[in-house]
């Protein structure tokens, strides 16, 4: 390999990827996005995980982010199912089984259908229905789990659902965002609460999609003062008022915001990008930014794990060079003292990307959706020297 110098991470530093129940399951069909927006059999992770919990074990991976489907563990109002629960028991005793930790999220984007029909998040006593949910899967699951995300990216689901109308609901309605987005705060207060309430020792965080924010035109003080405020709005509100509820950082970091302002322009604010390499989705790649993002967060004074990083990219061209040049960044943060802990990247498997579909592929494994057959890419084996040698180079 080359002749960089061995960077070692911290003792313990966990290693792994992550993937969300509507994106890999298949055959989820009571939820919000299963009419518009079905992902049919997608990697059929729900059957088969044993086969993709061999894979991360032999990636060498010791920690795995999975998501729990709400509309399968409870497909009406007061109705739970055993069947589904013990079913996410099995996965975790197969995890278990493996030496691999796991991280589970609560709610990765999808509602059941009778959630959805009582207007989801905007419906006020959304948080007491999240909170019953959440009592009943810690109570069923706890011992099993070593960590808990409450949900996944408030902010870019409100925005993507609220404002873009691009996810279930498919609003474009700033209107609701402030009740949306308090919604988002008191649901995961709240499921803090429960979880701690069950469990004394829970560790409990959200995983936030952070990204780095900077002005376009550095010599302008109101460049600066709306990235900023845009950084503010983007980055920071939920954090400050959930902060201290929270027992570890969850971050997902993809994205570079360099925000050009002009208030003689429509719209006046844009995100203009140098964007020298970007992915197949045409998302700018900034290892640089993670570090930023990290010494950030050192003020919080809480574990960090990274719960989502990484890139579409179909030709396997670009991953390699991509996760090695985030990591740096990564041990650069903690050479400075930040407190980071542990790197999911995302995805184990490529899987259905939301709105876009089955086209972007993000995994370490490449999935033919035909034969539903798997191969690890190249850069999966050099992530995986990494996992093992808690070392990079
Ligand atoms: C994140 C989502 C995750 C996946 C990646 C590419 O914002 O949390 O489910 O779609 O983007």
């Amino acid at each position: 390999m080359s002749k960089s110098k061995k960077l070692k991470f911290p003792k313990d530093f966990l290693w792994g990827s992550s993937v969300s129940s509507y994106q890999v399951e298949g055959n989820v069909n009571n939820c919000d996005w299963s009419e518009k927006f079905p992902a049919r059999t997608a990697c059929n992770y729900y059957l088969n995980y044993e086969h993709y919990f061999d894979l991360a074990k032999e990636l060498n991976q010791n920690v795995h982010r999975f998501s729990l489907s709400w509309s399968r563990i409870q497909p009406a109002e007061g109705k739970f199912d055993r069947k589904a629960i013990l079913h996410y028991r099995k996965m975790l005793l197969a995890l278990e089984k493996r030496g691999i930790k796991p991280m589970v999220t609560i709610w990765h984007w999808t509602l059941p259908l009778w959630m959805s029909e009582k207007g989801g998040w905007e419906n006020s006593k959304f948080p007491e229905y999240f909170e019953q949910y959440t009592r009943f899967v810690v109570e069923e699951l706890d011992d099993l789990v070593d960590f808990w995300l409450t949900t996944n990216e408030p902010m870019i689901y409100t925005s993507l659902a609220y404002i873009l109308g691009k996810f279930p609901p498919q609003k474009n309605n700033l209107l609701v965002v402030p009740k949306v987005f308090y919604n988002f705060v008191k649901t995961h207060k709240k499921a803090y609460q429960a979880i701690h309430d069950i469990s004394e020792n829970a560790k409990v965080g959200v995983a936030q999609n952070l990204s780095f924010v900077d002005a376009y035109n550095k010599n302008s003080t109101l460049n600066k003062t709306v990235a900023s405020a845009f950084n503010f709005f983007r980055n920071r509100l939920f954090l400050e008022l959930t902060k201290n509820y929270q027992d570890f950082l969850g971050i997902n970091y993809y994205f570079h915001d360099r925000i050009k302002f002009s208030p003689f322009s429509f719209p006046p604010l844009k995100i203009k990008n140098k964007d020298k390499e970007v992915s197949d989705l045409g998302w700018e790649i900034y290892p640089e930014g993670l570090y930023y993002v990290l010494k950030d967060l050192k003020k919080y004074n809480l574990p960090i794990y990274i719960t989502e990083n990484g890139l579409a990219d179909k030709g396997d061209k670009k991953r390699a060079k991509f996760i090695t040049e985030h990591l740096k960044q990564i041990h650069r943060a903690i050479d400075d003292g930040v407190d980071v802990k542990g790197y999911m990247h995302w995805s184990l498997i490529d899987n259905f990307e939301w709105a876009d579909g089955f086209g972007p592929r993000f995994g370490l494994v490449e999935m033919n959706y035909k034969t539903m057959g798997t191969k690890v890419r190249e850069s999966a084996r050099g992530y995986a020297e990494v996992c093992k040698n808690n070392s990079l180079f």
